[in-house]
């Protein structure tokens, strides 16, 4: 085995002391310096200074001077890479000042992004010269056209100026041979957003990780619902207490935003912790009732229409907020971060856990980093486009982060924590797709450490792979102080004592929340026990970086590139009763959700199990990656058969746990 010194792995890859105490999930320095301390030195110093009440007047003015003006700086270079992503020599190591060396994207990504960004441009383009003319004579021919397609459009719809819009967007995408969301298909169809649609969305849309079925221990709410029966879009009624005893009954809530305050969401944009019941009926999940506010009055399909609507569509702006924050962002992008920055600095080159997980973290800090520019930052699109304000998004992530245990977050024990087993929900697309590739990817991992690890002492007695988990899984106080950031070796001697930039002591939890799971009495967090430990983590790893991104990712524009579905903000309080224009984003905003969403999932990059991403040196390595392509082979078909019963029955198929769908690593 390769045998490297950790201080030559650890050089180029630092967590962010920002990220530490904020307890949110790894990020990667993202300061320019030497190894990235230089900037971190000089922003402590002077706070440090200032808090110690050590700067005169007149210095402090003249240090928020270059602060602000270096802020400026910053903000001006952002943009510039921004606009300048998607030339490729700006990609190279020698203007790379953010990334460890080969973290940035290859040529062929880059070209693959540039061409998506030349469609977008196109579309955006014709989309604004639609909304802000009349009836030109393209409209009118589009107009026609689409009627002709979906035998029906509303009159309102063709009024609309975001319909306008949106329609020249979508015709410029599909001359492109790019598809229009497959949801603008669907409301078509059914008008709206009908009860069958947005029951259907819980399942099969763009979120299916916040449905769970209803238990003992939701007792309390289910007694305040069961003043009264409810009548469903299927004529159906319902007694509540009957359905939960009948295990029939699902919610979908989302409480980490009951606490959000007015100061905690942008002007005139509303986000909160909406409760969503449904029913299962013998055609599938149908809404019972909708509780815009906890404490407040529910609504039902019996309501007034518009009532209800803006009702579901309230449900579906958290849902898109949860979504974006939590279940896309935190806990795909940011959560793997940290496996890939331990993987870089703790296993050596050669390692059999290396050779394994590495391929599944190709680009991974590189869009990361570009998604602190493209959504995180002031201004960027978590600000313009979501409730929450910039401040309040980044707290929500890190909160979210440290709730939830790592094993947990593991595929087959998030479906039975959440109780949607296959005996209580017999039709689940996402989580059927899914259990056929964690069981494709775990035979793979298991095939492949066995070949490297006879038994649990082996795992044991393997001192970079404790190094590895317990550079996870251990509280960071734990571990040695200079692993982490200090200023350049050549400032004077006592400098960084004397300003107090030293860090004095690390933070008592880790870097991945209560990692690996306790198994037994003797074992310690931050540490793996035995091989199938080790093979669940790494199969839950892959899982993430591949299938588990893809249905969260690639999703986006089909359910939320169309805002009448699923607006990322709503724009009346819950309990107006304003007309759903209101409620609805902008003509503005409405196009910026399109691009955004567009962008998200517009190139797949780089096929999971690809042998030209996954370079095994050894032929046994190699037959078991045969094995696992050949698996994943049939996975396609299996699936590719299930879309074809789905579009029969729904009308609309489930493709992003296609294999040939699913990129190797999280990359976009
Ligand atoms: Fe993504």
């Amino acid at each position: 085995m390769l045998h490297l010194p950790p201080e030559q792995q650890q050089g180029f890859y630092r967590y962010s002391p920002m990220g530490l105490k904020q307890r949110g999930p790894a990020r990667l320095f993202a300061h320019i310096g030497e190894d990235g301390t230089l900037g971190y030195g000089l922003t402590q110093i002077y706070q440090n200074l200032i808090e110690q009440g050590r700067i005169s007047p007149p210095l402090s003015l003249l240090m928020q001077w270059i602060e602000s003006t270096l802020q400026r700086i910053r903000q001006q270079l952002d943009k510039l890479s921004t606009l300048l992503a998607d030339v490729e020599f700006l990609h190279s190591d020698w203007l790379n000042w953010t990334l460890p060396p080969g973290e940035t994207f290859s040529s062929e990504y880059v070209r693959d992004r540039r061409a998506m960004g030349q469609i977008l441009t196109s579309a955006s383009k014709a989309a604004i010269a639609a909304r802000l003319q009349d009836d030109s004579p393209f409209l009118i021919e589009t107009r026609l056209r689409t009627l002709q397609k979906r035998q029906s459009l509303s009159p309102k719809d063709l009024a609309s100026g975001s319909e306008r819009q949106r329609l020249r967007f979508y015709a410029e995408l599909e001359q492109r041979q790019r598809d229009r969301p497959k949801v603008s298909l669907i409301h078509s169809r059914d008008g709206e957003l009908s009860d069958r649609e947005f029951a259907r969305q819980r399942l099969a849309g763009t979120n299916p990780m916040i449905l769970h079925r209803l238990r003992e221990a939701d007792r309390e709410r289910l007694q305040l619902w069961s003043t009264q029966d409810y009548s469903l879009a299927t004529g159906e009624t319902v007694n509540v207490l009957d359905a939960a005893a009948q295990d029939r009954l699902f919610l979908a809530d989302y409480p980490l935003f009951q606490d959000l305050t007015s100061t905690d969401l942008q002007l005139g944009r509303y986000v909160g912790n909406p409760q969503a019941l449904f029913y299962r009926t013998e055609q599938g999940l149908y809404p019972v009732l909708i509780q815009v506010e906890s404490g407040s009055h529910w609504v039902t399909p019996t309501v007034a229409a518009d009532d209800w609507m803006r009702a579901k569509l309230y449900t579906q702006a958290a849902d898109m907020t949860h979504h974006e924050l939590i279940d896309h962002l935190c806990n795909t992008h940011l959560s793997m971060e940290a496996f890939a920055i331990a993987t870089s600095r703790q296993l050596p080159v050669g390692h059999p856990l290396y050779q394994l997980l590495r391929p599944h973290f190709r680009f991974l800090l590189a869009i990361n980093t570009r998604g602190n520019t493209l959504l995180l930052a002031e201004d960027a699109a978590i600000e313009e486009l979501l409730a929450p304000t910039r401040e309040a998004s980044v707290s929500l992530i890190n909160q979210s982060y440290r709730e939830r245990p790592f094993t947990d977050a593991a595929f087959p024990n998030d479906i039975a924590k959440r109780g949607l087993e296959p005996e209580y929900l017999p039709d689940f697309a996402y989580r059927d797709d899914a259990q056929l590739l964690w069981e494709a990817i775990a035979t793979y991992v298991s095939s492949y450490l066995q070949r490297y690890y006879r038994d649990d002492t082996a795992v044991l007695l393997d001192p970079y792979l404790q190094a590895w988990a317990a550079e996870l899984g251990q509280p960071l106080s734990d571990r040695p102080l200079n692993e982490f950031p200090e200023l350049p070796s050549w400032l004077p001697a006592g400098f960084a004592a004397k300003t107090g930039i030293r860090v004095e002591s690390l933070p008592d939890y880790p870097r991945v929340p209560h990692f690996p799971s306790i198994n037994s009495t003797n074992q310690r967090l931050g540490e793996i026990q035995g091989l199938q430990q080790l093979i669940d983590i790494a199969t839950h790893i892959i899982f993430t970086c591949g299938p588990q991104h893809a249905a969260v990712n690639f999703s986006q524009f089909d359910y939320a590139g169309y805002a009448p579905n699923a607006p990322l903000a709503t724009y009346a309080r819950p309990d107006m009763a304003v007309p759903l224009e209101e409620v609805l984003p902008s003509p503005e905003q409405d196009l910026k959700q399109m691009e955004l969403t567009f962008a998200l999932s517009g190139i797949i990059w780089g096929k999971l199990g690809d042998s030209q991403l996954i370079r095994y040196e050894e032929e046994g390595d190699r037959q078991i990656l045969r094995q696992f392509q050949l698996r994943l082979e049939s996975v396609e078909l299996e699936i590719q058969q299930r879309n074809q019963q789905r579009l029969n029955r729904d009308g609309v198929d489930y493709p992003y746990l296609l294999p040939s769908r699913i990129p190797n690593s999280i990359n976009i």
